[in-house]
């Protein structure tokens, strides 16, 4: 994990050591590498350089400002699936020629709001989103681009939750469907049909799904290029696995570029993708501090101040992150579940793990908590959402500060009957 080291027996981040942040910032903390998001973005542009893909950073991972400037300016664009993150994305830098816009329910105000933005292109799920879509570009004597996504019913395997690309799926069109999603895109006075999207579900393991997603839906590229002159662009989502556990393997991101390349070359397509949490994942833990060491007969809980609402990961997706003594103590290790302290069972950030002892007060990091950590945070149980710090060199800068009590009731109101 690039920015993230052991050294002196300690965690730090790049040249910073993580109890230190702990100290100076509180905990629960997010904690971002600079480093690492760079050393990824760069790692994705030269694997799959063959493929010279547009890259546009998928904000639901982590849409904080900080971080998606540092993205634009590396060159990215920005993949989103809201007004508010659409407006976040130009807030940070970039540039609406960038934005691509998904999202199965897209409102009037946020297809307007796109529209007199001009983004680069939206990505539409439905029918009657076309329908909508063409209708108040026309009103605005305007003609929006579109990516028509497509269901190609390709097993990720992967969490069910986050499998998005079978035909049972809310997402896009099935692939039987498309040609006449297609057909109708190109007679509305209001849409233009500039390429097909697909996303197929995420963390994939490696190339193989995207392969066979490819494979399905050449043909139905093939005829697009033929009838519609602006179709050009192949948007193959994210869904770029990364390691979370030790020895895990990364995504094969050459072998993906070796079985892409010349199947979109032959296709004349441009290929675009829209990774988050290869980007963002691993560059960045969240802090947490030790409450309470609690032992029944039954079970040893380690009790700590992050909780569901602060990463949802676990219980939503079982899913599994790496936990750490930031400055682990010698002795024997324990058998414990990582619990917090929301009034949930479903409230725990491990289960069943091995640790070296661990007392009140000791800091512990939560690894590969940088995509759909934060951004998945809530204010459940009353708690306010967790600071962000990042960290670039031997510097550290906050870049969300801590929600306060006064943050957690801003927009509440009293009727004057009570
Ligand atoms: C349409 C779309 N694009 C991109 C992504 C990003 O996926 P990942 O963070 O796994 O790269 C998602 C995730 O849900 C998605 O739905």
């Amino acid at each position: 994990m690039e920015g993230f080291h052991w050294r002196d027996g300690e965690l730090w981040a790049e040249n910073v050591r993580l109890a230190d942040l702990a100290r100076a910032h509180g905990t629960p903390l997010y904690v971002y590498s600079r480093a690492h998001i760079e050393g990824q973005f760069r790692a994705l542009q030269s694997a799959l350089q063959g493929l010279q893909p547009t890259l546009f950073y998928a904000l639901k991972a982590n849409s904080n400002g900080a971080i998606i400037r540092l993205l634009a300016r590396l060159g990215a664009g920005a993949d989103v699936v809201s007004g508010g993150e659409m407006e976040r994305a130009i807030r940070a830098g970039v540039p609406p020629s960038r934005i691509v816009f998904a999202g199965v329910g897209k409102t009037v105000e946020e297809i307007d709001a796109a529209i007199a933005r001009d983004i680069r292109c939206f990505t539409v799920e439905s029918e009657p989103e076309l329908e909508r879509l063409s209708a108040r570009a026309a009103r605005q004597k305007h003609r929006a681009r579109v990516a028509i996504r497509v269901n190609p019913d390709v097993d990720p395997q992967t969490h069910v939750y986050t499998s998005t690309g079978m035909r049972e799926n809310k997402f896009g069109v099935d692939l039987e469907r498309a040609e006449q999603a297609f057909e109708l895109a190109g007679s509305l006075p209001g849409v233009e049909v500039v390429g097909v999207h697909m996303h197929l579900g995420s963390p994939l393991a490696d190339e193989r799904p995207y392969v066979e997603a490819l494979d399905k839906v050449m043909p139905l590229c093939r005829r697009l290029r033929a009838r519609h002159p602006a179709f050009r662009y192949l948007d193959m989502g994210g869904g770029f696995g990364i390691p979370y556990w030790p020895r895990q393997s990364p995504f094969p991101l050459e072998a993906l570029a070796r079985e892409l390349a010349p199947r979109c070359r032959d296709v004349g397509l441009e290929v675009a993708f829209e990774p988050g949490r290869f980007l963002v994942g691993n560059a960045g833990v969240l802090l947490t501090t030790v409450q309470y060491v609690k032992d029944n007969p039954f079970r040893k809980f380690v009790i700590v101040d992050a909780g569901m609402n602060d990463l949802l990961r676990p219980p939503l997706y079982d899913a599994w992150h790496e936990i750490r003594p930031v400055v682990p103590r010698d002795g024997e290790a324990i058998h414990a579940d990582v619990v917090g302290p929301i009034c949930e069972s479903a409230d725990f950030l491990g289960t069943d793990r091995q640790l070296p002892p661990v007392q009140e007060g000791d800091v512990l990091a939560v690894l590969g908590a940088g995509a759909y950590g934060m951004a998945m945070a809530s204010n459940y149980n009353s708690r306010g959402r967790a600071a962000e710090v990042l960290v670039d060199g031997d510097r550290a800068a906050v870049v969300r500060t801590r929600e306060t009590l006064d943050d957690l009731v801003r927009g509440e109101c009293c009727p004057d009957w009570l």
